[in-house]
Parts: structure tokens; C-alpha cells; sequence
């Protein structure tokens, strides 16, 4: 019932990507565990330093010989941006509520190490390479030649027909219920990015690119969520948040404790930590910075700016001044499980699920 087209391409049991995370969240033994349940476990290795991500790479292939991913974030680099009065007032009282000193002023300018990160993927012969925030442009074309498969990430139409021009394996149509960054191509200097429900947008790739498998992301939550979206045409589905918890996953403690705790009106999209649009817990770091009506760096500047920031609160068990990335689906998150469990639990529900709607149209297969 469950096998579609992405599970031939991709050579797995299950239509069922777990979402690669960046920022010490996705462990080798989550990934394993998803890619040996049937799913395609994903590294979520956008911040990971080079070498960290080859020995995250060998652990995996130590723990499974299943297909998995890795996942990368391509962005270019900015020009320096104008830092005002009120930013550095902003920023200063962050650092204070941490307690680290007052910013010294520097700009953190020194370029992101995208393509090293990329030639290890390559090296180290990882069977599917997705990545979001772009087209894939030469990485893509290096990573074809290589016989990996590629999944591009779109929030709108036009960027899922760019991203099929591009020639990806198949399409991730990213919900604006989606927790963390919003994967819009060019999100400007102010707001949200495009946050089309996943509902609509998976509708609109799944008939505008019918040769296209879409992977169906954003608010999926349950195996009701994941036979929704093949109900919409959708190939498969990529979840983010329903694995932020679980036993493998190596987020805070505090980032946890308060996703176990958080009700479905908790979420908000914020420019305030990195600079670009991304749907996390609502906290004071994001509060203080709406207050303040400061306008954030640009991406990947204001990330790096804000690091400092994040890791002391880490150290802390602050929750108030870290990341808490979620999707709206946060509040059905209850428990602790493990990753195996989830995926179980997934094809459990979705098996209910469909044989739910099999009998509110009695007959119709016959038909
Ligand atoms: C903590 C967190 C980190 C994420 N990091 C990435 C990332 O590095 N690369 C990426 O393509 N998507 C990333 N995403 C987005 C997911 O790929 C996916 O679109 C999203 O989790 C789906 O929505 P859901 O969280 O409601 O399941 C992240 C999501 C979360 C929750």
C-alpha cells in the first residue's frame, strides 16, 4: 500500500524521509535507525565542520548498509552589512542576559565551508545528497556525476520548476507549518518567506509536475498526516519535528523539555537567531528583538553573530535564549521514543488511517 514511486528511486521499504536537521540534532544513530526501519534517515549536516561530518558519514555506514542521506544548506555569502545603534543595544542585551561581555563590534565575515563539506559527501560516496535555500547549481551537477540522487527543497511553484529544470531526483514541497528555516530561495531583507500550507502546495506540485515525486513536508505529524499527503499525490513525506525528541536526537535538554511541553499556538517564524525566516518555540530572544524592532543581519552573518549567544545559553539550560525550531504540529509531540519506534508507530497509524477512509467510500475499489 505504501510503496510509491520515490521508495523504487530511492531504493527504500517506506515513503518516509526523516528531515535532516542542522545544529547537533541528527545523530548517526538516528539516521541509522530510520534508514534500517525502511525510511531514508538523513544527516543534517549544514553546520557540521568537514571532518565531523566524514566520521558521522562512517558511523552511519558502520550502523547500516540502507540508503541515507545527507543534507546540506546552499547559500551564498553577503556583503557586509551596516550595523545600527540599535542592533548592537539589542544583541548586547542578550549577551548580557547570558552573561558574556559586550560585543566587540567585529563582523563574522569569514565564508561558510560549503564546498569542503560537499567534497566529503562526495568522497565518502553518500547515496543521496538534498539540500534546500537554492538551486544546487555546480555541487549538482558533480554530485550526478558521482551516481548520487539529489532532493531539492521548493516553497513555492516556481522554485519546484527550477528545481525539476535543475534535474533533482525528487522535490521536497516544504509547508509553512514546517519547523526551523524556511526554505525559500530568495527571502529578501524582511519577512516570513513563502508559507503556503502544505495542504495547498503539495496539491499544486503534485499536478504541475506530475513526473516529479513530491515529498510532502510541514505539519505532518502522525500516520494520518503522511496518508493525507499521498491522498494529495504526494510521493512521500519528510518529517522534521516528530523527531527533534526522540532518543537518538542529540538537541538540548531544555530544547526537549520544552517541545514536550508546548501547545500548538507556541510557534512563530523569526528572522532574530540566523537572519533568515525559521519556525521555532516563541522565546524571549525572539520576543526581545520584535520589542526592540531591530532589524537582524543578514544570513549567515547574523548566525554566526548570534553563536556565541546560543552556546552560553546552552551551557545555562536556557531555553529562553537558544534555538527551539518546531512545526505546528509541536503539540502532538508527547513523548520520548525512539526513532525506530516513531517509524513503526508511522505505518501503524497510517495503515488505520487508510483502512478508515476505505470504509467511508465502501466499494469504491470495485468501482
Ligand atoms: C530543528 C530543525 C532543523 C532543520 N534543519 C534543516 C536543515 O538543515 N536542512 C533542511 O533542508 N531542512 C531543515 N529543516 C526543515 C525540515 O527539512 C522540514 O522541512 C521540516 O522539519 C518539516 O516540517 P515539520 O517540522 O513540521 O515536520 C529543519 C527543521 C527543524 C525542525
Amino acid at each position: 500500500m505504501l510503496n510509491t514511486r520515490f521508495c523504487e528511486r530511492f531504493s527504500v521499504e517506506l515513503p518516509l524521509i526523516q528531515a535532516g536537521m542542522a545544529g547537533n540534532i541528527t545523530t548517526p544513530e538516528m539516521v541509522a535507525a530510520v534508514s534500517e526501519a525502511g525510511g531514508l534517515g538523513t544527516l543534517g549536516a549544514a553546520y557540521m565542520q568537514p571532518d565531523a561530518i566524514r566520521q558521522a558519514i562512517r558511523e552511519i555506514k558502520r550502523l547500516t548498509s540502507k540508503p541515507f542521506a545527507v543534507n546540506l544548506l546552499l547559500y551564498p555569502e553577503v556583503e557586509r552589512p551596516e550595523v545600527t545603534p540599535a542592533f548592537t543595544e539589542w544583541l548586547n542585551g542578550r549577551r548580557a542576559a547570558v552573561g558574556l561581555p559586550e560585543w566587540s563590534g567585529e563582523l563574522p565575515m569569514t565564508p561558510d565551508a560549503i564546498a569542503e563539506r560537499f567534497r566529503i559527501l562526495l568522497e565518502e560516496e553518500v547515496p543521496v545528497f538534498s539540500f534546500a535555500f537554492s538551486l544546487p547549481g555546480a555541487f549538482g551537477e558533480e554530485a550526478r556525476r558521482a551516481g548520487m540522487k539529489l532532493i531539492g527543497t521548493a516553497t513555492t511553484l516556481e522554485e519546484a520548476l527550477a528545481l525539476q529544470e535543475a534535474g533533482v531526483d525528487a522535490i521536497v514541497a516544504q509547508g509553512g507549518e514546517a519547523g526551523g528555516h524556511r526554505g525559500t530561495f530568495h527571502v529578501g531583507d524582511q519577512g516570513d518567506g513563502a508559507c503556503i500550507g502544505t495542504l495547498p502546495l503539495v496539491a499544486l506540485l503534485t499536478e504541475a509536475l506530475p513526473d516529479m515525486p513530491i515529498i510532502a513536508a510541514g505539519g505532518i505529524m502522525d500516520g494520518r498526516g503522511m496518508i493525507a499527503a499521498l491522498a494529495l499525490g504526494a510521493d512521500a513525506v519528510q518529517l522534521g519535528t516528530r523527531f527533534l525528541a526522540c532518543k537518538e536526537s542529540s538537541a538540548h535538554p531544555a530544547y526537549k523539555a520544552r517541545l514536550l511541553a508546548a501547545r500548538e499556538t507556541d510557534t512563530a517564524i523569526t528572522r532574530a537567531f540566523s537572519g533568515r525566516p525559521a519556525r521555532g518555540v516563541d522565546n524571549r530572544f525572539m520576543q526581545t528583538q520584535r520589542e526592540a524592532g531591530v532589524s537582524p543581519l543578514p544570513f549567515p552573518v547574523q548566525n554566526r553573530l548570534t553563536g556565541e549567544i546560543r552556546a552560553a545559553a546552552a551551557r545555562q539550560n536556557d531555553s529562553e535564549n537558544m534555538t527551539l525550531w518546531a512545526g505546528q504540529g509541536v503539540a502532538m509531540l508527547r513523548e520520548e521514543e525512539s526513532a525506530a519506534e516513531i517509524v513503526a508507530k508511522l505505518i501503524r497509524e497510517a495503515e488505520r488511517a487508510a483502512a478508515r477512509i476505505a470504509l467511508l467510500c465502501p466499494g469504491s475499489s470495485r468501482r
